[in-house]
């Protein structure tokens, strides 16, 4: 048997909110009015079918809602430099201008990947000095081009295996580890040729809870500050599974351990997915919920220095995750109809701290 508090906690994470002003809340307003710079999102614009959804711009573009972007795809190294030496700034730029335009900051994301390279580096034939000089090219076009019209940028991602090794990538494999020093080096020395502050992080998943990757993700921190090389946050993506999010105290932990480090944090890829349909059942939902409650609460415990919270999309219409992972979906705060779902509460109670039942 309930009783009614359960009741009504249990029906919160369900369907309603019965609190009227969390009711009409909006994410980013919460967040900056609770310390936070930002709730944002991932945008896959321009050049898809977001970009002519006018229910989609219009959530996307309001500033109540979102006051961070990253894009989704338009930074990385296939799109920026299709051609050796040869520039495509066109969609970053339209990112930044309709962010700029709303006042929201940008997550520039990303330099330095296994993934999204463009084939004449995939298929190049390179020697550790021929491809250091592609990254470091790279690396200062992008950085000298945006400026400060990034609040960040994603210098190295996703560059560790689960087990705490480095992961395979053309510029492991040809550089080896030092790849990741030459990065973050190089990303620093642009930043300074702009004279301007931009952030520099490392990016990555599964370093969300305590545990050998995230211990390595640790050491490469403390392995640039040995060596004196700049870096400012660590980005947990929190990719997660409904029901299989990591506790509360686990994200607390993990988050803390890098900023004992002296480095800032920021959940910046948050999505919570089902792995098999249905995906809007009141029990999954309310489990969904209680998921992203956990992360987002995790930010708002260890204070100022988590920074922001960025989903990855906000809504199911235009996920990446059915693409990613087959059979598997339901993974935002919007549903396929741009309603907002149980999650979306749930992450206002964390950040306010106040609960959806108190009307
Ligand atoms: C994803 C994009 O959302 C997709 O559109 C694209 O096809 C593949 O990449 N970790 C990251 C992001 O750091 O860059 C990835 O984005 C999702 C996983």
């Amino acid at each position: 048997m309930f009783n009614m508090a359960e009741k009504l906690l249990n029906s919160s994470r369900n369907r309603f909110c019965f609190n009227k002003s969390l009711q009409l809340a909006y994410l980013n307003d919460l967040a900056q009015d609770n310390g936070k710079l930002w709730f944002g999102t991932a945008a896959d614009i321009p050049g898809t079918a977001e970009q002519t959804d006018k229910d989609y711009l219009r959530i996307l573009t309001n500033p109540k809602n979102f006051g961070e972007i990253t894009p989704a795809n338009m930074m990385k190294f296939m799109y920026t430099e299709p051609q050796q030496n040869v520039f495509n700034y066109t969609g970053g730029d339209y990112v930044l201008s309709l962010a700029e335009k709303n006042g929201m900051r940008v997550r520039c994301h990303n330099l330095v990947w296994t993934s999204q390279i463009s084939d004449w580096v995939t298929s190049g034939t390179w020697t550790a000095a021929t491809l250091t000089a592609v990254m470091k090219n790279h690396i200062y076009n992008l950085v000298t081009h945006w400026g400060n019209r990034c609040y960040s940028w994603d210098v190295v991602n996703e560059a560790l295996n689960s087990d705490g090794t480095f992961s395979s990538s053309i510029w492991y494999d040809t550089i080896g580890p030092e790849y990741i020093f030459l990065a973050f080096q190089f990303a620093q020395e642009a930043v300074k040729k702009t004279g301007k502050d931009i952030k520099l992080y490392y990016n990555d998943y599964g370093i969300e809870n305590p545990g050998t990757k995230t211990t390595a993700a640790y050491n490469l921190v403390k392995e640039l500050q040995a060596r004196k090389i700049q870096i400012d946050g660590v980005g947990l993506e929190s990719h997660f599974k409904v029901g299989s999010t990591p506790s509360v105290a686990a994200q607390v932990a993990a988050k803390k351990g890098f900023l004992d480090l002296g480095v800032d944090v920021a959940i910046t890829e948050l999505d919570v997915r089902f792995v098999a349909a249905p995906y809007y059942t009141a029990a999954g939902e309310a489990t969904q919920a209680q998921n992203y409650y956990d992360s987002v609460v995790s930010c708002m415990q260890v204070g100022r220095r988590c920074r922001g919270i960025t989903v990855w999309d906000f809504d199911d219409k235009y996920s990446w995750v059915p693409s990613a992972f087959a059979g598997q979906g339901g993974a935002d705060i919007y549903n396929e109809t741009l309603q907002r779902k149980p999650a979306y509460y749930a992450i206002a109670e964390a950040i306010t701290g106040v609960p959806c039942t108190v009307c």
